[in-house]
């Protein structure tokens, strides 16, 4: 099986690395000509645990590759993944498919013979009937069907997540297209991953309506972590007791800063825009996006109450940048927000995380000073906030923070110490929904 992947970022680095892994070849198609370097170096221009040694492993079996050229790989290729980024298009929330758009016309003046163009982008739906009419006008003579394939991974656990499912969505009325795709995924149905078979349009809205729940999910946990702060109850026991019904389940119910990241932001506001269009708005979803818009700024002034009610001429440490531990991926991260709140206000900030202060520079106030450890964050801040639940965060020595610090205050965004602890060790502490 041949297959190209067009764009080599998270996702389609991620899939192109795991379906070699598999067998099959793959070519990885990229326009940035950095990416494209460092990855035929060896260099992974991503932090994504585990990527490095399977990206090697596989180009040296000589089953993966990477290239600008985009003729000639599609020329060859059974199968092509349209994996490029679908943001949100400035100014107004709908997706920006104008690199998806652009990519089916470049397949298409380059494809021969019958070929399966997949969109595993999170697209909206009605895209892959786009897609499908660009193709046609672009190439008259092209043999093709248009798949939707979305993907489901997370960062930080991708490839675990790429190779081991809970499910394979597969959108298309076209046997043959359902056939080859059957192909690309046989070692993962062996494995147990179901394949659900389904029309492209409902793959579409799957993706969305997936994307949009879970944000929803951790929304609502994060209205009741608030609640719990006024009625002295403990989130980290409510989101126990509603996890284990089975009905409800316990994963994405860790009450927390607000939601971040590349995905769930932009595909919460796109999805609005398409309900809105097709008179059949998502209230629910609409009101998701506005209280984790809301939660972050609100989280800013959680650590101004906790430092006294001003944070002027302060110090105040930032622990963990990225939206989520495990990556460097800074996009939509909530520390942006709590960070440029107070800057605003007139904090002075100190900031430290594993991975991602690189990518963090160009989307932070450039008077930020960056530090190699928390230990060096801590020095003089008056307030530490734990914004990202990076492992090394969980076991800090607190007394060796308190010698160096000029008040005790820890603020953790993301419950990961036992409040008896910190407050043992002489600190003011403040967290998410359990009684500060
Ligand atoms: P990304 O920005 O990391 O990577 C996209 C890549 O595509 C870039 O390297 C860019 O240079 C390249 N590109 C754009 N147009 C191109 C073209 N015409 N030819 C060749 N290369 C081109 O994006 P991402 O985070 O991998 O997301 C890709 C899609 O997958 C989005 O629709 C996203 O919503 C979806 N998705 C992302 C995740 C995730 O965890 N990041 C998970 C599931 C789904
Ligand atoms: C998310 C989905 O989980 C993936 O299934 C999906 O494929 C992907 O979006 C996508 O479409 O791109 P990702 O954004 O990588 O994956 O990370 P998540 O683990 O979902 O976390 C997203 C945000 O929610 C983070 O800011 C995280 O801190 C926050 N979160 C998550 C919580 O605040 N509480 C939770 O219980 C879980």
């Amino acid at each position: 099986m041949r297959i190209v992947m067009i764009g080599a970022g998270y996702v389609g680095l991620v899939s192109g690395a795991c379906f070699a892994d598999f067998g099959h070849n793959v070519i990885c198609v990229d326009k940035d000509a950095q990416r494209l370097d460092a990855l035929r170096n060896g260099r992974m221009p991503i932090f994504e645990p585990g990527l490095d040694v399977l990206v090697e492993e596989n180009s040296e079996q000589g089953r993966l590759g990477f290239t600008d050229n985009l003729i000639e790989a599609v020329s060859q290729a059974d199968i092509v993944f349209i994996a490029v980024g679908t943001p949100s298009r400035r100014g107004d929330g709908y997706a920006d498919l104008s690199y998806v758009y652009g990519a089916a016309r470049e397949i298409a003046a380059a494809m021969s013979g019958f070929t399966v163009i997949v969109t595993k982008s999170t697209v909206p739906v009605g895209t892959g009937d786009e897609v499908e009419r660009i193709v046609a006008e672009t190439n008259p003579k092209a043999e093709f069907a248009v798949v939707s394939n979305p993907e489901f991974l997370r960062e930080g656990s991708a490839i675990e997540d790429f190779k081991r499912p809970d499910r394979i969505v597969i959108g298309t009325d076209n046997e043959k297209a359902r056939k080859l795709m059957e192909e690309v995924y046989r070692p993962l149905y062996l494995n147990a991953s179901p394949i659900l078979h389904m029309n492209r349009r409902t793959a579409e809205l799957t993706k969305y309506a997936a994307n949009a729940f879970l944000a929803m999910k951790i929304t609502f946990i994060n209205e009741m972590a608030d609640l719990c702060e006024q009625v002295g109850a403990d989130i980290q026991d409510v989101s126990r007791g509603m996890g284990m019904d089975q009905r409800i389940g316990a994963k994405f119910l860790h009450a927390g800063p607000g939601y971040g990241g590349s995905c769930f932001p932009k595909d919460t506001l796109a999805l609005v825009k398409t309900a809105q269009d097709a008179d059949s708005p998502t209230r629910l979803i609409e009101a998701t996006v506005s209280v984790n818009e809301q939660r972050k700024r609100a989280m800013a002034r959680k650590v101004i109450r906790a430092v006294g009610g001003k944070v002027r001429g302060k110090t105040i440490g930032i622990l963990g940048l990225t939206f989520k531990p495990n990556t460097d991926d800074m996009r939509e991260s909530p520390a942006i927000s709590i960070i440029q709140t107070l800057v605003d206000k007139g904090a002075e900030i100190k900031a430290y995380d594993p991975e991602g202060m690189d990518q963090a520079k160009p989307l932070l106030p450039p008077n930020v000073k960056y530090c190699k450890t928390p230990y060096e964050v801590a020095e003089e801040a008056s307030a530490l906030v734990i914004v990202t639940e990076w492992n090394v965060f969980r076991s800090l020595d607190l007394d060796r923070l308190k010698t160096v610090m000029a008040s005790p205050v820890l603020v953790d965004l993301r419950n990961i110490y036992r409040p008896e602890q910190v407050r043992q060790a002489g600190f003011t502490y403040a967290c998410i929904g359990r009684g500060d």
